[in-house]
């Protein structure tokens, strides 16, 4: 461990007592003391007490500046009073019920009337559940086996798209983008079905397509790539894909758990390009879990109860109201002002992030677009997930522990979002945290 990341681990022990003892304690029943990979930091990660507004306290009595926003999710910061009292309304009259409710129906329109390349939509209870559903239905529509991905895409954590997401640099083979397994025992008939694709280039997104084309079904893939930093698709690039895959009778997939904070209609509305199926999750829920996936009418008539579904798809909590009417009444306080507010804000994060990188002479930009942004140590153009990985992975650490001393918090990988609340003073607050923090990096 560095001497830097020392330092700040020695902070961060010495202002966490209570959350080592509860991790010591969680440990004991949980491997790791969690079940959450994103909740696991080391030495240990501090235990929350309670969340309000754009603040996080734990139970050692320090708080945070929170940026994190539960992955993203809490866009109208966290206990929303509206939201708050909606879901204390349905708690009075039972949470979930073995059938439907009409908020499922307002909720299903919202998502419908935003997003018109979304004909039809379904609820699950997790963004993995939706990108599972995308990708089944894809294949049950083509009858073809195999789908691509792109390289360091995360799309939740089933088996399939568990393929090259967090791959080592020395994994990758230097020529060319291949499938690898995430961990051992994962089943060769699963990785010789997920194509591996480069974020960012056409031509050799162009050639690995075209000549798997009669065995594919989709291309799933971020507009706004959340495991490289929030990275944007160029519009050139985006576009190649999607002229292409409607060429070739390939199901084109935008995964959108994140990126629909970008807009109403999400990055899709702001690309003005329009993919056959979306998959949604975070912030549709309102901070309860949610997932979801949407597109044409003729895919999503697989699904048809009416008709006898092709794929039957059930699930115990499936479009309950208490996560419906959460995600409706945060849906409901988000305008077409609010996401711009909301980008702009995001926009000024990266400059001013950007501009003390260089006032310290230290090698690192801001990444992102819009509401989402993320730090990197590496002063290359960041493209995709090779780009990204080149940069510094273990400065990034002690920037994240850094700012958790500071009383900020953030992604592990030092990513964030902002929320409705977030004004000028946050944004000072986190600049100010990020020079102090890369200033003692710079010692
Ligand atoms: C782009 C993307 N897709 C899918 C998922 C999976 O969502 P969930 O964690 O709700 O399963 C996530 C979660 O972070 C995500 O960021």
């Amino acid at each position: 461990m560095s001497n830097k990341m020392d330092q700040e681990i020695r902070t961060f022990t010495a202002n966490h007592p209570k959350s080592k003892t509860m991790q010591a304690e969680a440990s004991k029943y949980m491997p790791g003391g969690s079940s959450r990979a994103t909740a696991y930091f080391d030495p240990y990660p501090f235990f929350v007490d309670k969340a309000s507004g754009h603040h996080v306290y734990d139970v050692d009595g320090n708080s945070y500046l929170d940026f994190m926003l539960n992955a993203t999710t809490y866009i109208v910061g966290h206990a929303n009073p509206t939201v708050t009292e909606a879901v204390k309304a349905q708690a009075d009259i039972g949470l979930s019920y073995s059938a439907p409710t009409e908020v499922q129906i307002e909720l299903a329109k919202t998502i419908v009337d935003r997003v018109p390349s979304v004909e039809k939509v379904r609820f699950t209870n997790s963004g993995t559940e939706g990108t599972l559903n995308a990708i089944r239905m894809a294949r049950a529509y083509t009858s073809k086996p195999k789908f691509a991905k792109f390289e360091g895409g995360y799309h939740g954590n089933h088996e399939y798209v568990s393929v090259s997401v967090y791959t080592p640099m020395n994994k990758l083979d230097p020529n060319k983008t291949t499938a690898v397994p995430e961990w051992p025992g994962q089943p060769q008939s699963v990785i010789d079905d997920v194509i591996v694709l480069p974020y960012n280039d056409l031509d050799k997104c162009t050639e690995i397509i075209t000549k798997n084309a009669d065995d594919l079904a989709a291309v799933i893939m971020e507009p706004v790539s959340s495991n490289f930093g929030y990275v944007p698709a160029t519009p050139e690039f985006l576009q190649g894909i999607r002229d292409l895959t409607t060429k070739l009778g390939i199901v084109l997939i935008f995964d959108e758990v994140q990126s629909f904070r970008l807009s109403s209609g999400g990055a899709q509305e702001i690309y003005g390009i329009t993919p056959d199926v979306t998959t949604f999750g975070k912030i549709i829920g309102g901070g309860l879990p949610i997932g979801a996936w949407g597109g044409k009418e003729e895919l999503m008539a697989l699904y048809d109860n009416e008709k006898g579904p092709v794929i039957s798809h059930a699930g115990t909590f499936n479009a309950n109201p208490a996560t419906m009417i959460a995600g409706l009444e945060t849906l409901k306080q988000l305008t077409p002002d609010v996401f711009n507010r909301l980008n702009t804000l995001g926009d000024e994060i990266r400059q001013k992030i950007n501009a003390v990188f260089g006032e310290l002479d230290i090698p690192g930009q801001a990444t992102g677009m819009g509401s989402l942004f993320a730090i990197q140590f590496s002063d290359e153009d960041i493209t995709d997930y090779r780009s990204m990985l080149r940069g510094d992975q273990e400065l990034k650490k002690v920037l994240y522990t850094g700012l958790m001393n500071e009383g900020i918090l953030m992604f592990a990988k030092v990513q964030g979002a902002v929320c409705s609340l977030t004004s000028e003073t946050e944004i000072d607050t986190l600049v100010g945290s990020v020079r102090n923090v890369l200033q003692r990096i710079k010692g």
